[in-house]
């Protein structure tokens, strides 16, 4: 069992089209496809799910984790206010790693507060599609240690 879920909470299947200062320029299926690359390198195997709804994130968080190793989530503005994101995350018992593509700390000030944080074991900001590579880089770590 070597599958890592990877997650895009709202607005991100609009990737490509938002601000490229924040975001880039790549599209979501790009970004996708980037990082399932990288992951095959390091004996992953991605699985992937976006929704613009907290409901169907949770469902298939719980559908899904426990026949998996980790999961990456950039849960978009879900991150500022969801706790049944936080909660579907900590019951999940896997190693959450959070991810942003901008650099949310030196944003508007309600983007400085993710209550998902607190659910998962690292949270990488500010770097763009790196920042999904060193959450790979980071669970490969984590099974390793
Ligand atoms: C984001 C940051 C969030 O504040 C925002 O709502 C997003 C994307 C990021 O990847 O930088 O939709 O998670």
């Amino acid at each position: 069992m070597k599958k890592i879920l990877l997650i895009h909470g709202p607005n991100l299947n609009l990737l490509g089209k938002r601000d490229h200062h924040h975001y880039g320029h790549l599209t979501l299926a790009q970004l996708e496809k980037k990082v399932s690359e990288y992951a095959v390198r390091l004996g992953f195997e991605i699985k992937k799910f976006q929704s613009n709804h907290e409901g169907d994130l949770i469902d298939w968080i719980q559908k899904n984790s426990s026949k998996s190793l980790g999961l990456i989530i950039n849960p978009g503005a879900l991150t500022h206010y969801s706790y049944a994101l936080h909660d579907a995350l900590l019951d999940a018992h896997i190693p959450c790693v959070e991810v942003h593509l901008s650099k949310v700390q030196n944003r508007e000030p309600w983007r400085k507060i993710s209550v998902t944080a607190a659910a998962c074991v690292a949270v990488i900001s500010g770097k763009q599609e790196l920042g999904y590579f060193e959450a790979l880089d980071y669970l490969k770590k984590h099974y390793q240690a």
